[in-house]
């Protein structure tokens, strides 16, 4: 066998999901190299496999043992590789954590990924979903990313075009995207930095601290402050961050609605659609902190299911439906999850 692939079979995933639920894997490869994914294509047994790509761990679900080769990518590097007008060009490995990648950023004197401080997962995982909080989206800051395709051998360089981003969405997560692996990824990182505060809760809390002029670093911090206030730590309480996508509306949907429900939370898109606050819905419906078995409703925020403890991935997808059935029962509107059932 070829010395990179070190396969390990049976492998514990407990402590690689941040749902901290139990689960075998029939294989498993850390990733380091994108060498090793030309000799896993060269591998008659292993190419062969079915495989699953794991990231952070902070975006699935495990419903069962992971009958699959799983790749854990973990290909490091972070570099700032050159300019294009205006910007900062600068290049992370797919393995990096986000969090951390952040902060580098930041120590390089560089804004743009700021609003998105303390996002759970790995950056290679970033593009997939299109990660957001608080009013920035990758999108906004993406410049390129390259991608080993399995099926070709070939490494792609593809631009936001041709990722698709949308809300909480990408090729990656389409038939189109079948078989890329995300190598690295290349941010456009403004050289005159502005802050975005136009999330209302971000702007009032950078007026708390009494910051006229924050810094991208000072910002990141008011992020980071939220963020740990009302939502809970993968490290102490297994989550996946918000499990359901806002739900986009028609404006007719989003009056009928208002006319039933005059509370109701709602942010008018470009398009004249309307994105309703899920966290708000399930709210509503009285499941904030309830539990069905270990798994439960996180008391400080609806939209995050978390693990109480020794949770399966079935009393997840359980309190999941019935959340969906109550919020579709009451209001009419289909939750769709945000993070992978596997
Ligand atoms: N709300 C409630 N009850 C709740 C939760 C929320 O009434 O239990 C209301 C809030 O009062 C607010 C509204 O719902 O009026 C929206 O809540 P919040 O500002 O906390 O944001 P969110 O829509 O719940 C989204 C993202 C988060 C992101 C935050 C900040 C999605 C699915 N979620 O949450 O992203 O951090 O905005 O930008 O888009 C994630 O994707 O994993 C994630 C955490």
């Amino acid at each position: 066998m070829h010395p990179d692939l070190a396969i390990v079979p049976d492998f514990p995933l407990q402590r690689f999901n941040t749902f901290g639920i139990a689960a075998c894997a029939r294989a498993y490869l850390r990733l380091t190299d994108v060498a090793q994914l030309a000799a896993l294509r060269a591998d008659p047994v292993l190419s062969s496999m079915p495989l699953l790509l794991l990231g952070g761990g902070s975006n699935i679900v495990l419903t069962g043992d992971v009958e699959a080769l799983v790749l854990h990518m973990a290909i490091a590097g972070r570099t700032i590789v050159g300019r294009d007008s205006g910007h900062a060009l600068v290049r992370c490995g797919g393995g990096e954590n986000w969090h951390g990648f952040v902060q580098w950023t930041l120590a390089q004197g560089l804004g743009g990924l700021e609003n998105m401080a303390l996002i759970p997962g790995t950056v290679g995982a970033a593009p997939i979903q299109n990660i957001g909080a608080y009013g920035t989206e990758l999108k906004d800051v993406f410049h390129s990313l390259t991608a080993y395709d399995l099926a070709s051998g070939e490494l792609r360089t593809m631009d936001a075009a041709a990722c698709r981003f949308g809300y909480r969405d990408s090729i990656f997560k389409q038939a189109g995207g079948a078989g890329l692996v995300i190598v690295d990824v290349t941010f456009a990182l403004p050289l005159a930095w502005q802050p975005n505060l136009r999330y209302a809760e971000l702007a009032q809390a950078v007026r708390d601290a009494g910051l006229d002029a924050p810094t991208a670093q000072q910002v990141s911090d008011i992020v980071v402050a939220i963020r740990r206030r009302k939502l809970p730590d993968p490290a102490v309480v297994g989550n996946a961050g918000s499990f359901f996508k806002n739900p986009v509306v028609s404006g007719a949907e989003c009056a009928r609605l208002l006319a039933a429900f005059p509370a109701l939370v709602h942010h008018a898109q470009p398009d004249g659609s309307e994105k309703l606050a899920a966290g708000w819905l399930i709210d509503q419906c009285g499941w904030k902190g309830r539990t069905m078995g270990a798994a439960g409703v996180y008391p400080k925020q609806a939209l995050v299911l978390v693990n109480n403890g020794g949770a399966s991935g079935a009393e997840v997808v359980a309190l999941a439906r019935a959340i969906q059935a109550d919020v579709g029962a009451r209001y009419g509107v289909h939750l769709e999850t945000e993070p992978v059932f596997i």
